[in-house]
């Protein structure tokens, strides 16, 4: 990748996802020579704009990927297993939403304000693959790098309100029908969605846990580098669109200053600090809504538990949660390839 403006491919640009993906290269003037967009055989041929100018969607193949530099997929587990592969002999690097290739120990999980670095093996090149991690464990991940830098984190308790969105178009649609009365057989949600509240997201596994709370776990431990970090996760599907929101209680070795900590998190890069119960203010998913930013508020000390803090953070899972963070990746990457 030696010039300056790169063809760039979309796998799944379709989706809510890719079509966010879209405006965050867009709004953030990453330098596009052409969009590939792709996706499956059901919209082969759909209009994909960017830029004023029309592109025409295709369905994935060894030849489409040899047009493209970077590869930006989100069209599910299944499509990244079989295309990514593909992708990365036809000369593209590829940065991957799903959860295919995450926890391989050669692919590295990326959030650019944690661990940048980890793009770049020991050689300085770039993975053919990299990972971008799960929405929930991205803007968890942004607040507890600054905090765990200071005070050392021992343990997170974490519950998630995650928006319906994170279920992809499906997701969304199902809310909508339920909402003007057209009740499904078959819920996408596994339940009822509208008026409700499911601490169920993907499957539940042996050990009780959801694989989306294992995957909070999991990849948070790989992209702090801290492989016995305690975290324990309940995720909660709620009816709302804009960005999902996490209840943390965090408990450090060292002891804290809270005004300090707002100062801390204030300062750190991805981090809007919103604050100030007394005027009703806190971040909600509507706050992060199309933002960029992890949004923190409620920031307390855990009186009844000694070096503990509790917060609440939100962001817009479809931006900082997906398209944001495999953009921002990919800035890393062409600021470092040239
Ligand atoms: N939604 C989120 O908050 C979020 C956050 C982080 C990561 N992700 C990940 O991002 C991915 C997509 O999520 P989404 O929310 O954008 O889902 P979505 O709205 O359902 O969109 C899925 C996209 O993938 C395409 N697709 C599906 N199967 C395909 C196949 N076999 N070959 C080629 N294209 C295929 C679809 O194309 P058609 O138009 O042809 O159906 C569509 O463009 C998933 O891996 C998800 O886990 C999502």
């Amino acid at each position: 990748m030696t010039h300056k403006a790169y063809s760039v491919a979309i796998l799944g640009a379709t989706g809510l996802v890719g079509r966010t993906m879209l405006e965050v290269l867009d709004e953030r003037d990453f330098p596009v020579h052409e969009i590939i967009p792709l996706a499956s055989e059901r919209s082969r041929g759909r209009e994909i704009k960017f830029r004023g100018n029309t592109f025409l969607t295709e369905v994935p193949s060894s030849e489409v990927f040899s047009r493209a530099d970077i590869a930006l997929f989100s069209a599910g587990a299944g499509a990244s297993r079989q295309w990514a592969p593909v992708a990365a002999e036809a000369g593209a690097i590829v940065i991957d939403n799903s959860s295919a290739f995450r926890m391989e120990p050669e692919v590295p999980l990326v959030v650019p304000e944690v661990n940048p670095d980890a793009i770049f093996g020991s050689d300085g090149r770039p993975g053919r693959i990299i990972a971008n991690p799960n929405c929930s464990t991205i803007q968890m991940v942004v607040v507890l790098k600054p905090l765990h830098d200071r005070y050392h984190i021992r343990r997170v308790v974490v519950s998630t309100y995650q928006s319906v969105t994170g279920k992809g178009k499906a997701g969304r649609d199902a809310l909508e029908d339920e909402l003007t009365g057209r009740i499904s057989e078959s819920f996408v949600h596994v339940h009822q969605i509208a008026f409700n509240a499911i601490p169920h997201i993907d499957v539940f596994l042996e050990n009780g846990y959801t694989k989306e709370e294992m995957k909070m776990v999991n990849e948070t431990r790989k992209i702090m580098g801290e492989e016995s970090l305690s975290i324990s996760p309940t995720t909660v599907r709620i009816p709302v669109y804009g960005g999902h929101g996490e209840a943390l209680n965090i408990e450090f070795d060292n002891d804290f200053d809270t005004e300090e900590v707002k100062e801390l998190l204030a300062g750190a890069s991805g981090i809007s600090v919103e604050d100030n119960p007394s005027d009703n203010v806190y971040p909600m998913p509507l706050t992060s809504y199309e933002k960029d930013e992890v949004f923190v508020g409620r920031i307390r000390r855990d009186y009844w538990q000694p070096k503990t803090l509790n917060m609440w953070i939100v962001a817009d899972n479809l931006r900082k949660g997906a398209a944001t963070n495999a953009v921002q990746i990919a800035e890393k990457l062409i600021e470092a390839l040239g």
